[in-house]
C-alpha cells in the first residue's frame, strides 16, 4: 500500500517544495494549510508540476484540535511533516504570544492526535536558530543549543523538546507505529534544523511569496533585481569575516525538499536508530552576504542596486553546518550549485512578474 504523508503549513514556500517531491517520490500527499501565510498559488504550481489534480487539500488550521483529530480519523496517515507555524523573528519580539499560541498548539494538537489514532511517525521542522552564536563552526548535531534571541527561536526549542518527550513517552505503547487505529501508540521523530533554506522550483512555477516588505536576504535580492525595492541594505560590513559581511550556509529548497523524503522514508521503511533523531541540513559551505549578491549579479547578468547598512539586531556573525550525519544515516546531500540555485530565485521572481 502507498504510504501517505500529512503536510502542514504544506501550501507555504517550504511545504510546497516538499509536497512536489513526495509525490514524485510514490508518496500519497494530504495537504493541510489554514493560507494564513499564503495564498493557493504554490498548491496550483505542485499540481502543475506534477500533474495530479486529486492531491487532498484540507483548509484547517492545526490550532483546533476536533480539525486535526478529523484528519486522522479520515486518512490513514504514516508520517506528518509540521511545517504550519509563524516564522518572522522580529515579529515575533513584539507578538510573543501570538508565537508561543500559535507555534506551540498547533504541534500540541498534532503530536496528541498522532499518538492517539495509533501512533506516527513526525518530522520537526527546526531550524539552526537553535544552535544561537558559537565560535565552533561547522556545528554538528552535538553542538549545545544556546538560549533562543527570539520567541520564534524559543518555539523551535521547545517544539524539538516536546517531540523528543512525547517518543519516550509513547514508547510504552509498542515499537510499531499502526496508523490509523483508534488506539493510542508510538510516535517517532525527526527533528530536521535547515539552514538557510532559498531558491526555487526549476520549472518556476513555486517559490518563496513573502508578504510585504521581505525580511529574508534572497527574496529582498529577487524584490530589488525586478525593481519592487529601491535598493538592498547589506547589514554590516564590519563583522569579522574575509569581507566584512556575515556567514551562512545556504541551502537550496529542492536540496531540502529531498531530504525531507529521506527523513520520511528512514522513518517509514523502520531504519530509525533511536525513536527521536536530529539532523543538519546545510551544505557545509559557508557563503557571505557579499559573495551571494555577488553571485546572482553574475549568474543573472544584472547589477543590484546595494548599499551597506549598519548591523542588523540579533544577527550572528557566522554560522554552517557539519552535514555528515545527514550524509551518512540520510543518504542525503546537497545537490545543487549555489549559482544554480540563484539563477532559479530569479526565474521565480520572473514568473511573479509575469516576464
Ligand atoms: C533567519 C532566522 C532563522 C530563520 C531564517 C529563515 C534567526 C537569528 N534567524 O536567518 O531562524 O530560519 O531567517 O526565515 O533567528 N541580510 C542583509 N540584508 C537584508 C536581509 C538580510 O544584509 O535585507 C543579511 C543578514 O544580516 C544575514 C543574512 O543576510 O547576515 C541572512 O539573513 P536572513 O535571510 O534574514 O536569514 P538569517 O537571519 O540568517
Amino acid at each position: 500500500m502507498m504510504k501517505r504523508v500529512l503536510v502542514s503549513g504544506g501550501a507555504g514556500y517550504i511545504g510546497s517544495h516538499v509536497t512536489v517531491e513526495l509525490l514524485q517520490a510514490g508518496y500519497d500527499v494530504v495537504v493541510a494549510d489554514n493560507l494564513s501565510n499564503c495564498d493557493l498559488t504554490c498548491f496550483e504550481g505542485v499540481k502543475k508540476i506534477t500533474g495530479r489534480n486529486d492531491i487532498p487539500f484540507e483548509k484547517i488550521d492545526c490550532c483546533e484540535r476536533d480539525a486535526v483529530d478529523r484528519l486522522f480519523s479520515e486518512f490513514r496517515i504514516d508520517a506528518v511533516i509540521h511545517f504550519a507555524a509563524f516564522k518572522a523573528v522580529g515579529e515575533s519580539v513584539a507578538e510573543p504570544l501570538k508565537y508561543y499560541r500559535n507555534n506551540l498548539l498547533s504541534f500540541l494538537n498534532i503530536l496528541e492526535a498522532a499518538s492517539a489514532h495509533g501512533g506516527c511517525n513526525v518530522l520537526f521542522s527546526s531550524s539552526a536558530t537553535v544552535y544561537g552564536e558559537t565560535d565552533r563552526l561547522p556545528v554538528t548535531e552535538e553542538s549545545p543549543r544556546q538560549p533562543a534571541t527570539s520567541p520564534y527561536g524559543n518555539t523551535k526549542q521547545m517544539c524539538e523538546d516536546i517531540l523528543r518527550d512525547t517518543v519516550m513517552a509513547t514508547a510504552a505503547y509498542g515499537t510499531e507505529v499502526m496508523s490509523g487505529l483508534d488506539k493510542p501508540g508510538p510516535v517517532k521523530g525527526i527533528s530536521l534544523r535547515y539552514f538557510n533554506p532559498i531558491g526555487a522550483h526549476p520549472s518556476a512555477l513555486i517559490g518563496e511569496l513573502p508578504r510585504g516588505v521581505p525580511n529574508n536576504l534572497v527574496p529582498y535580492i529577487t524584490q530589488t533585481a525586478i525593481g519592487k525595492r529601491e535598493c538592498l541594505s547589506i547589514f554590516g560590513n564590519d563583522y569579522p569575516t574575509q569581507d566584512g559581511t556575515c556567514l551562512r550556509d545556504y541551502i537550496d529548497v529542492v536540496d531540502l525538499a529531498k531530504a525531507h523524503v529521506a527523513a520520511v522514508s528512514r522513518m517509514t521503511d523502520g531504519r530509525m536508530e533511536d525513536g527521536y533523531e536530529i539532523f543538519n541540513i546545510g551544505t557545509g559551505r559557508p557563503v557571505s552576504v557579499l559573495e551571494l549578491v555577488n553571485t546572482f549579479e553574475k549568474v543573472n547578468n544584472i547589477k543590484l542596486n546595494y548599499r551597506f547598512a549598519p548591523r542588523r539586531a540579533g544577527d550572528i556573525t557566522a554560522i554552517w553546518a557539519d552535514p555528515a550525519k545527514a550524509e551518512k544515516k540520510l543518504g542525503w546531500k546537497a545537490q545543487r550549485t549555489v549559482e544554480e540555485t540563484l539563477a532559479s530565485a530569479w526565474a521565480w521572481e520572473k514568473h511573479l512578474a509575469g516576464k
